[in-house]
């Protein structure tokens, strides 16, 4: 090989962005790249000769090049707390044994910093799982609204049925009149108050059926730019009114308008009857959760995407949190722990609601330690406006 091209392979080792480390199998660096040393946070004025010379977390992950137990390692990874850093790093990288022309043995380990990817496949596995949430709530509010078909034709038949046999005892009634004997008179009440009960049961009926078709056909969203903050704080005085709330503390964090730069107000483009029921819910099973005597905080978070902003509102309560169990089917429809007091639809059409807005409705929450709703709704931005 000729001097000039030992120069440019040079060129191209120090070029690649991946960090290169070659050494004896005793440990002694024979070469190390520049990327080497700022992937690991490292000194580039410190000599780096052997490695027991490198710090202690970056040690753990070079100690593979003397670990003799494997010769080569295709692709792994490593969690380390680099040097002047607060988060863990998650390091990838691979370990080639190679023979030199001297017979000695060289490894050449070859390695990124892959946390963003890391970051960003776990961002993706819970967006995958968010959308596998929605699909499972829509193919359950197609089943709901099934059933409830169904279950029209039926009762809307009992109660025409109830009716007529109603008329039928009253006009029986008055043609006994008062000759009847009184005995007959009383029968005849008795059963026109069961028939009253038949008919109140199947209108009872039909009024869920309805509830649920409602649930499972969303209706037409009635929307207007509205102020967040002011809808919040609306929701919160009319809740506070209700005696179940006497003994709840709601406390409102004011977002920081530097941090917003919205300076009026931060505007959404809502149905807002229906933005205010999710609020209502969220405060309702806060209250619930903390025996009607907790502390629920608001509080505000931009969230920049590339292509819009966002702006999440935290309802955090201080009860007893949700299990892991529970958590993955709070949004369910019909799931609740609250026995003959909870239907279990609260959440389930909050989360819809706020889907339909181009929001999402998330949940985070361990036992014992309470529960934070996050409702995340695209916010609307003065250069929005201006724009129409
Ligand atoms: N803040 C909270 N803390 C603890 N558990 C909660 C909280 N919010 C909801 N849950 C759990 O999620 C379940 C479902 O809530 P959801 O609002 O859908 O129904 P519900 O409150 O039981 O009945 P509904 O709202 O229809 O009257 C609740 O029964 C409860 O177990
Ligand atoms: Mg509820």
């Amino acid at each position: 090989m000729r001097e000039t091209d030992i120069v440019a392979l040079e060129g191209v080792f120090e070029a690649i962005p991946s960090g290169l480390i070659i050494a004896t199998l005793q440990g002694e660096i024979i070469r190390m790249n520049k990327s080497a040393l700022s992937i690991l946070h490292l000194d580039p004025q410190q000599s780096f000769r052997h490695i027991s010379d490198f710090p202690e977390p970056v040690l753990a992950l070079l100690s593979v090049v003397t670990d003799g137990t494997k010769t080569n390692i295709k692709r792994a990874e490593r969690t380390i707390l680099l040097p002047d850093s607060n988060e863990p790093s998650v390091i990838g990288y691979s370990l080639q044994t190679s023979p030199l022309e001297s017979g000695m043995m060289m490894r050449v380990l070859i390695f990124s910093d892959i946390s963003r990817v890391m970051k960003d496949r776990l961002a993706f596995d819970k967006i995958r799982e968010e959308l596998y949430q929605s699909k499972k709530l829509a193919s359950i509010g197609a089943m709901i609204s099934g059933v409830a078909h169904e279950l029209n034709n039926p009762l809307t038949g009992i109660s025409m049925s109830a009716e007529l046999t109603r008329m039928t005892l009253e006009r029986l009634k008055r043609q006994l009149g008062q000759s009847a004997e009184p005995a007959i008179i009383t029968k005849l009440d008795a059963a026109l108050r069961e028939i009253q009960k038949v008919d109140q049961s199947a209108k009872k009926g039909a009024s869920l059926v309805s509830d649920l078709l409602g649930y499972s056909r969303p209706s037409k969203l009635n929307l207007q730019m509205v102020p967040l903050i002011s809808l919040v704080e609306e929701v919160t005085q009319a809740i506070l009114t209700h005696p179940e709330f006497s003994q709840v503390q709601i406390l409102l964090t004011l977002p920081d308008p530097e941090e917003f730069m919205v300076k009026d107000a931060c505007l959404v483009l809502v149905d807002r009857v229906k933005l205010e029921q999710v609020f209502y819910n969220l405060y309702k099973n806060a209250c619930d959760a903390t025996g009607g005597k907790g502390v629920i905080r608001v509080s505000y978070h931009l969230l920049k995407r590339a292509d819009k902003t966002m702006i999440r509102v935290d309802v955090a309560d201080n009860g007893p949190g949700i299990d892991t169990t529970a958590l993955e089917r709070v949004f369910e429809p019909f799931f609740s722990t609250k026995g003959v007091k909870g239907v279990g639809l609260g959440l389930s059409i909050s989360h819809r609601t706020v889907e339909q807005h181009g929001g999402a409705l998330t949940v985070t929450s361990k036992a014992g330690e309470g529960a934070i709703f996050h409702v995340a709704l695209p916010l609307t931005q003065k250069e929005d406006l201006m724009n129409e």
